[in-house]
């Protein structure tokens, strides 16, 4: 069974973000798996690196979104992704020294941070989204940039 799972719930609406999100959640499960059975600190150092980069990513494709629909709530969407990859880049630096010992608390994080922030902050542009001309297949509308 996995450790955090994809339902119909997380959907934002939006083909590319929900992709996005749910390789999110396969990389926490990917780590989860490697804290669990005891995978070398090398696995679990490469998976976490891997994470950062994506969710870095995948916060420039969410704000690429709201600025282009003028989503009113953006500023304040946009500081909790600096507060998470401030967060995320100081676990990739102590994952990359000598020390680093993954534990099931970091886990929890990460897990407890993704979905908190996908039913409560993502979903909040869900809506304006769609009233804004994104068509229900969850693709923006022509000449989208
Ligand atoms: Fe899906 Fe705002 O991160």
């Amino acid at each position: 069974m996995s450790y955090l799972k994809w339902s119909d719930e997380y959907s934002v609406k939006v083909k590319e973000i929900d992709e996005q999100h749910k390789t999110l959640i396969k990389m926490i499960n990917t780590l989860h798996q490697a804290l669990i059975s005891n995978k070398g600190r090398e696995a679990q150092k490469t998976i976490i690196i891997e994470m950062v980069h994506y969710a870095n990513d995948h916060f420039v494709t969410e704000e690429r979104y709201m600025q282009s629909f003028n989503f009113p709530g953006y500023q304040s969407h946009k500081i909790e992704h600096e507060q998470f990859t401030l967060k995320a880049l100081d676990l990739k630096e102590r994952v990359e020294g000598v020390s680093f010992v993954l534990t099931m608390e970091i886990l929890h994080f990460l897990k407890e941070w993704l979905q908190n922030h996908i039913l409560g902050t993502d979903m909040k542009y869900s809506r304006h989204f769609i009233e804004s001309g994104l068509n229900l297949n969850g693709e923006p509308p022509a000449g989208f940039p």
